[in-house]
């Protein structure tokens, strides 16, 4: 059964990109220009794909979809997908950090311009959960399968079991062991989750976020990353938000969700993305210890994000041209 058949179709009328948006958000020293939202959609819309984190594998695989006139859709499963296989990236997919029983348990979920949504969490040996939380938004009427549930969905699916703990993840979970210490250490490696968000050439938008989730956590846990308005929230008719870091803190705020209705009411995806961590910050006084990145698109193509921490950052392909660039920070100096 197709879910998605049942669904009505949003209307995007009314809302499109009518010159390369030159974005004005993160800092940015990119050169201002002016931005326009038309009622006319006839005019040319220009593609844009942004992530968490420097991400340059991910972003190009979903440009290449994008710049060919793909759907937002695909772009952000491919870039995904590009990192869930790399195998250096100990946050995602293949070779991510285990927890604390040696378990690799992976969270994905992606998001279409009608507002579906599919999800699995707790997922063990398959190598692109954000593949099958496609399956799982298209092919049932569920939209989160969790555990054993969502591998033998994915297996029925067609994807191959296949052992997730590399050699090297394996060894760091050994060494590991021998003090057994969960100590959250803020941008370790300069990198995590990533979520993505795609505007293509229709002016639809979409997005994924995919991870392996806190290095040893504990059997069972859950972070943000999977769940619908806390790792990432679409609304083809404002735009798109999406999470890295501490999943507990993003989960209590419900940061992406926040975010898309703030950009709702007006404020732009950088003052969004303040207000999120802000949320975060004023409620935990242990917010020294983690570290929170959002990234926000709107529909005109614009973009922010903001962080805890410095040492985060937004990666973003458009126009044939990749670009990474750091966030500005809650806190400003490197602990
Ligand atoms: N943000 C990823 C996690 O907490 O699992």
């Amino acid at each position: 059964m197709k879910r998605r058949n049942f669904l009505k179709k949003a209307s995007i009328t009314g809302i499109g990109l009518a010159v390369a948006p030159t974005i004005t958000s993160c800092e940015t020293t990119e050169k201002k220009e002016s931005k326009k939202i038309v009622a006319d959609t006839s005019k040319t819309i220009v593609p844009v794909v942004v992530a968490t984190w420097n991400f340059k594998n991910a972003t190009k695989a979903a440009w290449e979809v994008l710049e060919k006139g793909g759907m937002a859709i695909d772009a952000v499963e491919q870039g995904c997908r590009a990192e869930e296989a790399d195998v250096k990236n100990t946050t995602v997919g293949k070779g991510g950090s285990p927890d604390r029983d040696g378990n690799v348990t992976l969270d994905a979920c992606i998001m279409n311009k009608e507002g579906n949504y599919g999800a699995v969490v707790c997922m063990e040996n398959i190598v692109h959960p954000v593949s099958v939380a496609r399956k799982v938004m298209e092919e049932t009427p569920h939209v989160l399968l969790a555990g054993k549930g969502a591998e033998q969905f994915a297996v029925e699916q067609g994807f191959k079991r296949e052992n997730l703990l590399t050699e090297a993840s394996k060894k760091a979970w050994e060494k590991w062991k021998i003090t057994s210490e969960y100590k959250p250490i803020i941008n370790i490696e300069n990198h995590d989750t990533i979520g993505m968000l795609a505007i293509d050439s229709k002016g639809d938008i979409s997005g994924a976020c995919t991870t392996s989730g806190m290095a040893y956590k504990m059997a069972g846990r859950v972070g943000d990353s999977a769940v619908i308005g806390s790792g990432l929230f679409i609304d083809n008719t404002v735009g798109g938000a999406t999470a890295t870091g501490m999943g507990e803190e993003v989960l209590k705020t419900v940061g992406s969700f926040l975010i898309v209705e703030l950009m709702r009411q007006g404020r732009t995806p950088q003052e969004a993305c303040e207000e999120g961590v802000r949320r975060i910050v004023t409620s935990n006084p242990n917010y020294k210890n983690f570290q929170v990145g959002y990234v926000a698109l709107n529909k005109k193509g614009e973009y922010g994000c903001y962080c805890i921490h410095p040492g985060f950052g937004i990666s973003k392909y458009q126009d044939g041209k990749q670009i990474y660039i750091e966030s500005s920070s809650h806190i400003k100096k490197k602990v």
